[in-house]
């Protein structure tokens, strides 16, 4: 099991600055994580919230239930040290996925504490990333 967790107000997305997010969905990403990760063999648990503590949880939940971590923390990337700390007592591997380049905007986004646990960093690729990182995944876990 991989959990995709997804930060705030990324349930807007299609909706919210799609000049910089895209016209898709968190629904569209969600099924197109399902089916590529079936292809490669990987059940994934896609998540959302716009609370800090509830991302928290679920990465405690990923202790017994998830074998890989994809987050785009979205706005908590440069501000929570909490999910990082919650990271930090997750084993397996961890890849932080942003649908935009945050090194190419501005200078407070060029800052991720996810990235102190982050085994990869994948940004600016699009909704994309969610798929590259499940491939990484799978090659990492097989
Ligand atoms: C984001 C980048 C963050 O800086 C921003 O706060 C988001 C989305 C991305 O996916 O590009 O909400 O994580």
């Amino acid at each position: 099991m991989i959990f995709i967790l997804n930060g705030p107000n990324l349930n807007l997305l299609g909706q919210r600055q799609p000049e910089i997010y895209g016209y898709e969905t968190l629904d569209d990403v969600a099924r197109a994580c399902a089916t590529h990760g079936a292809a490669l063999g990987l059940e994934v648990d896609f998540r959302q919230s716009n609370h800090e503590g509830a991302l928290v949880e679920m990465i405690h939940d990923a202790r017994a239930s998830a074998q890989g971590i994809i987050i785009n923390a979205a706005a908590y990337t440069h501000t929570s040290v909490a999910i990082l700390d919650a990271l930090q007592a997750f084993d397996g591997p961890v890849i932080e996925v942003h649908i935009s380049n945050i090194h190419r905007r501005e200078a407070f986004r060029q800052h991720s504490y996810i990235s102190a646990r982050a085994d990869a960093v994948i940004a600016g690729c699009g909704t994309q990333g969610y798929l590259l990182a499940l491939d990484h995944l799978a090659v990492q876990l097989a």
